[in-house]
């Protein structure tokens, strides 16, 4: 064999070699936009606090009350969503994916499967996973704001120990997203 035939010949098979694989990357690569295109257009629609809240009939009552409450309705006119404090940020793509992918199959299941709706156990399950980061993230200064002394040494204990049970924000902001203490849904 000539070397000059041998040449063109593993040239060729080569070429033929990256453009299989060239091939499989590009179609690896337009399934992964694709999937990346469709979950992006998902999370829009099933991110909207009437998705969360007003779809299963158990949310209703919790819906209403974060309607009342603060971050329902303040005087900024500015909605806090259900997801701000119930998933990890929305910046944290993949964990705010995976967070609202359980949830949802969770939430799924328990409303088709679940039996009785145990409001106070949900609760307590909730408070224990809303981590003062996710509060954080938009309160980030909480001591620079004027506030009371009270406030101000509590703020800064939850600063600075955030794992202590009494030092998390819900332990003392429990109505935060939802205003219970209304007449109407007292609980
Ligand atoms: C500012 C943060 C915040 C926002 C916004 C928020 N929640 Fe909550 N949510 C909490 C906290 C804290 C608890 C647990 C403490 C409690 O309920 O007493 C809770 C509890 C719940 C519970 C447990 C049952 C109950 O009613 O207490 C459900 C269900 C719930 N939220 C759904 C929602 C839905 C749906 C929305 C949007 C329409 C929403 N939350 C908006 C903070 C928030
Ligand atoms: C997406 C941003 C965002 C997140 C997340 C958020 N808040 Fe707020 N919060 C606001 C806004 C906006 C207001 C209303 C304006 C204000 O009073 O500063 C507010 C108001 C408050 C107030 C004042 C209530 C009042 O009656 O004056 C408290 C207390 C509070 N938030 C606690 C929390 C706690 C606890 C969490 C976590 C469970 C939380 N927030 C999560 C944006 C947020
Ligand atoms: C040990 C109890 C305690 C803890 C823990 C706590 N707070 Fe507070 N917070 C208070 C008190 C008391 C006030 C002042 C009275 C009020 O407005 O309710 C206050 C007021 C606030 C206010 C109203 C505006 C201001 O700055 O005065 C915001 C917002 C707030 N807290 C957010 C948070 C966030 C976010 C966390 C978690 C990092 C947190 N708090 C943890 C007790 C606490």
């Amino acid at each position: 064999m000539k070397t000059g035939s041998f040449l063109k010949k593993s040239a060729r098979a080569l070429w033929g070699l990256f453009r299989r694989h060239g091939k499989a990357f590009v179609a690896g690569f337009a399934c992964a936009l694709l999937a990346f295109l469709l979950i992006g257009a998902m999370l829009g629609p099933t991110s909207k606090n009437e998705f969360c809240g007003a779809l299963c009939h158990e949310m209703g009552v919790s819906y209403r009350t974060w309607e009342l409450s603060t971050h329902g309705a303040n005087k900024y006119g500015f909605r806090v969503d259900c997801i701000d404090c119930h998933l990890p940020p929305k910046e944290y793509f993949f964990s705010h994916l995976a967070a609202k992918s359980y949830e949802g199959a969770k939430d799924g299941y328990y409303h088709f499967f679940g039996g009785e709706y145990d409001v106070e156990k949900v609760r307590e399950r909730v408070r224990e996973h809303i981590s003062n980061s996710r509060c954080e993230h938009c309160h980030d200064s909480l001591l620079v704001k004027p506030g009371s002394s009270s406030a101000r040494k509590a703020h800064l204990a939850a600063l600075s120990a955030p794992d202590e049970p009494e030092n998390r924000c819900v332990e003392c902001h429990e109505d935060a997203g939802h205003q219970r203490h209304e007449k109407l849904f007292s609980p």
